[in-house]
This record gives C-alpha cells, sequence and structure tokens, in this order.
C-alpha cells in the first residue's frame, strides 16, 4: 500500500514507445505449498507491459491474476523467474520500496480517518511537506470527483464512494504502477459501467500505467489498450481487445471472452486461402490455412453468435430449425438446431429484426460466411 513515491523525472515513453516496459515478467512461476498440497498457481509467465498502458489480466476465478499482482507489488516472492520494473529486476527491492501502488476489491480504508487523511495517508508516511500533501490530496479528491465530502468518515459513503477514495489514496504517493485487483466487482452494474470509463480518463489524465485485474470480459474489452487472457496459472493470449475477440487463440480464448459456437469439424482439403471442413451440419468452408497435421480431431470451428446469418429456407449454407428464443430485449438470442440437432446460437438486434420474428419449429437456412469462421483446436 506504500510506494518509493514519484521518484526521479523519467521520459514518458507512452503506450507502445521505445523506452523499457513498465512491467517484465520472465518466466514466472509460483507454487503455494509443498509435495501433494502444492499448488501451481502461476507457470511460465512470459510477457511486458508498456509504459502508460492500461493493461488487463482477464481469467476465472482462481487462474493466478491476484498471485501475479502481488509478485509485482512485492508482497508475494515468485518461485522462479524475474520481474522487472522500469528495466530494473526487483527481486531485492521490498514492497514498500516499489514504485508501485495497489487498490484492493474491498477499498481497506481507515474508518476512523477523514476521507482526506485517508487520501493523505501515503504521502505523510513518505513525509512530505504538509503545503505538498495539501495540494496533492486536493488534486487526487478533485480527479476522482470527491472534493466535497473530503471531511466525511467511510461509514458515511455508498461503495462507489468508498472506491474512489481508494482510487485517490492509491494515486497519491505518484506510483508509476497502479495494480487495481477486481476494484469494480462489489459495486452494481451501473455504477460499474459508469466507473469503467472515469478509471480510462484517470489512467489517460495520470500517465500512469495500470495493471486491471478482473474476470469480467466486458470489462476487460471496455478499458484495455491490451488484455491478457490467463487460464490455470498460464497467459492464453495477449492483444488488443479487438484482436482477443475477433481472433481468439484457442477455444479457452473464444469461450472465456464472449459468446461463442463450437462446431465439431474435420478438414477435407483446402482451396484458394479456404479450408473445407466436414461437419455434422455439412461441408462448410473456412477462412485461413488448415491446421497441421491436417484433420485431427478435436478441431472445431468457431463462430460468434452475431455473426451467424439467418435467410429463408433452402438459402443458407446449411439447413436450419429453431429450437428456442431468448428475449434480451435489445437483441434475441436464437437457438437453432442445425444437422442432427446440432446447438447453434445466432443473436439479432431487435432494431434490425423488423418483421422477421421468429417462432420454435420455424424452418431457416443458416449462412456460415467463411470470413466469420476459424479453426481452432480443441
Ligand atoms: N496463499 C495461498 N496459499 C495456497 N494457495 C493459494 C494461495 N493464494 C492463492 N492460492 C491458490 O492459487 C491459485 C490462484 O489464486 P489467485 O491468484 O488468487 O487467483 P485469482 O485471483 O485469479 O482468482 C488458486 O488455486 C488459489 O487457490
Ligand atoms: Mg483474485
Amino acid at each position: 500500500m506504500t510506494t518509493a513515491g514519484a521518484g526521479a523525472a523519467r521520459p514518458r515513453a507512452g503506450a507502445g514507445g521505445a523506452g523499457p516496459a513498465a512491467v517484465a515478467l520472465r518466466d514466472v512461476a509460483k507454487t503455494y505449498g509443498r509435495g501433494a498440497h502444492a499448488v501451481e498457481a502461476l507457470r511460465g509467465v512470459s510477457f511486458e507491459i508498456r509504459d502508460n498502458e492500461f493493461f488487463t489480466l482477464l481469467g476465472p476465478s482462481g487462474c493466478g491474476k491476484t498471485t501475479l499482482l502481488r509478485a509485482i507489488a512485492g508482497f508475494e516472492q515468485a518461485s522462479a523467474g524475474a520481474i522487472l520494473l522500469f528495466g530494473a529486476d526487483i527481486v531485492d527491492v521490498p514492497a514498500h520500496r516499489r514504485p508501485v501502488n495497489t487498490v484492493f476489491q474491498h477499498y481497506a480504508l481507515f474508518p476512523h480517518m477523514t476521507v482526506a487523511a485517508n487520501v493523505a495517508f501515503g504521502l505523510r508516511r513518505l513525509r512530505r511537506p504538509e503545503g505538498e500533501i495539501a495540494r496533492q490530496v486536493a488534486a487526487m479528491l478533485a480527479l476522482v470527483k470527491m472534493e466535497a465530502l473530503a471531511d466525511r468518515l467511510p461509514g458515511q459513503l455508498s461503495g462507489g464512494q468508498k472506491q474512489r477514495v481508494a482510487l485517490a489514496r492509491a494515486l497519491a504517493p505518484a506510483p508509476k504502477v497502479l495494480l487495481l485487483d477486481e476494484p469494480l466487482s462489489a459495486l452494481d452494474l451501473k455504477l460499474r459501467q459508469a466507473m469503467r470509463q472515469e478509471l480510462k480518463q484517470i489512467q489517460a489524465t495520470t500517465g500512469i500505467t495500470f495493471i486491471f485485474v478482473t474476470h469480467d470480459q466486458e470489462e476487460a474489452l471496455s478499458m484495455s489498450d491490451r488484455i491478457a487472457v490467463m487460464s490455470e496459472g498460464r497467459v492464453q493470449q495477449i492483444g488488443p481487445p479487438a484482436e482477443i475477440y475477433e481472433h481468439p487463440a484457442n477455444r479457452f480464448v473464444a469461450g472465456f471472452v464472449g459468446d461463442a459456437n463450437f462446431i465439431p469439424a474435420t478438414v477435407v482439403g483446402e482451396e484458394g486461402g479456404r479450408v473445407r471442413c466436414r461437419t455434422p451440419a455439412g461441408l462448410v468452408l473456412a477462412a485461413g490455412a488448415a491446421p497441421s497435421p491436417p484433420g485431427g480431431r478435436g478441431t472445431v470451428l468457431f463462430v460468434r453468435p452475431e455473426k451467424v446469418g439467418l435467410v429463408p429456407a433452402g438459402q443458407g449454407t446449411v439447413e436450419g430449425r429453431v429450437r428456442g428464443l431468448q428475449y434480451l430485449g435489445d437483441a434475441v438470442l436464437i437457438e437453432i438446431d442445425i444437422g442432427e440437432a446440432l446447438p447453434l446460437v445466432a443473436s439479432e438486434r431487435m432494431a434490425r429484426l423488423g418483421q422477421a420474428a421468429r417462432r420454435p419449429g420455424d424452418r431457416l437456412g443458416v449462412v456460415l460466411d467463411p470470413a466469420a469462421l476459424q479453426l481452432l483446436a480443441g
């Protein structure tokens, strides 16, 4: 929770700039316990987070996100590998000397201190002059829009307000890297959505590198410059949100980051940059090259529900029959059987649906556009 402070001025490389990475992880592993009780929380984690980046660790509960943040913060020692902050190995640097600060899910505010005193806490420990502390506290409270409540106690604040104070307190000593461990998960949906944009804006305003942890894919997609998707202690894919969503590296990422259909497929040939696949619903073409070796078991065709086209019977790539409908307000999910009862989900925006209301039992054509299909190893 403490920090070495702003430190010496440094050139601002900016996201994608040429300076050293804000954080570099080299083959980091972490095992808790020993022998039969050992838990491998991190395995061979290697990647770099750029200075001034809004970077997100995304993955299901238990995949190692908090462990990785704690290793960067210095609360946990990695079992193997190296962690570099701005090019310097920090293995021997204790937590309170790292230019890093953390915002936790459960705000951990000091209940007997006012909002202003909470925000000032880290600066007082660094023995900053009182004038500077007052200026910085005012600036941070303005940044999180809490100036009016500076004299309140935490018990007099809502959950969202407490989280703002926790954020201001963590930002006050001007860390170079801010770690945020599921900071929005205790807030209700509307507030969470509003805070996404605010956090993004605060990151851009301060230029501090944010490492944001969440299990919520929508949160990750809407806020991040880049996302690392994790599963069982390993990084599955790193990239900008659109790349992760549109071109998942494997079945896990495809299924975790958004809704996905997987159609069992066997590669039977290649033609003109497309792969011909046999599926339970018939022959289907997909863009891209066949995986090698071709025709392996467990290969699936992946397609997002919004990329599945629905047309009158006889006009699609394959034939289908509506099994059920799920009304979502702005869209409707249409569960379809293709082939011999192979389930497929399509989604249609209500605004575009017009007269074409679907009913269970309806026969229709299902358009599987090769450009929207991707072959993945199962
Ligand atoms: N102090 C600990 N002792 C033993 N096992 C732990 C400890 N902390 C975490 N783990 C285990 O390590 C794995 C990763 O946990 P964690 O990093 O908290 O995941 P996440 O934050 O993604 O939910 C889980 O299997 C968890 O049970
Ligand atoms: Mg966690």
